[in-house]
């Protein structure tokens, strides 16, 4: 082995080193504090606490709102999104929401409707344990995480009319 080769190996390890720890820095960033379901303090018909360090970002709930795959919400109520055309009418219009609930109510209301209405057909977006019939790819999984309720609750505030 030649000593430009021996180099070569030894800048390669080092490499591959430094890419494992940035890797996990990035993990460890990634693994920020989001509150668990089970942790969540509720406080009279609310939840006060953002469920994040990381603020909520009102077009991306919007997107979730509209979304087919994600939020589903379209399925029960209709909002001011009007590029989708099939809209529900199981459930309130969302237009307005931001002027009739603090954020600290609409995050219970997406976190679980249950606690508010215990009769309600609204799904509990961010619980994960007292629901029946859980499909086996959800099972665990709350159906928003924490920072996508959080985007969600940015945007329901934004609609004040
Ligand atoms: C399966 C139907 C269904 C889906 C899906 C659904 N909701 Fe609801 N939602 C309801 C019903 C019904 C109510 C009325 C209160 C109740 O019965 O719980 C409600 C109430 C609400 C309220 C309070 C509205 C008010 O004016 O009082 C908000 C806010 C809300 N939903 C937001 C959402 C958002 C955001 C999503 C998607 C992430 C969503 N909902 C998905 C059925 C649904």
């Amino acid at each position: 082995m030649t000593r430009a080769s021996v180099t070569r190996q030894f800048r390669a390890c080092h490499l591959a080193w430094l890419l494992i720890f940035l890797f996990s820095l990035n993990r460890w960033a990634l693994a920020a504090p989001e509150v668990a379901a089970s942790e969540l303090i509720v406080v009279a018909d609310g939840i006060p606490a953002t469920l994040t360090p990381e603020p909520g970002d009102a077009s991306r709930g919007r997107t979730i709102v509209a979304s087919r795959q994600l939020g589903l919400c379209l399925l029960c109520h209709s909002g001011p999104i009007p590029e989708e055309r099939f809209q529900g009418n199981l459930a309130p219009d969302l237009s307005g929401v931001g002027g009739r609930w603090t954020a600290a109510q609409l995050r219970l209301r997406l976190v679980d409707p249950s606690r508010i209405n215990t009769h309600s057909i609204m799904p509990a977006y961010y619980q994960t344990s007292g629901l029946n019939r859980v499909a086996s790819a959800w099972r665990d999984r709350p159906l928003l995480s924490a920072q996508q309720i959080e985007d969600v609750v940015a945007y329901l505030v934004t609609l004040r009319q």
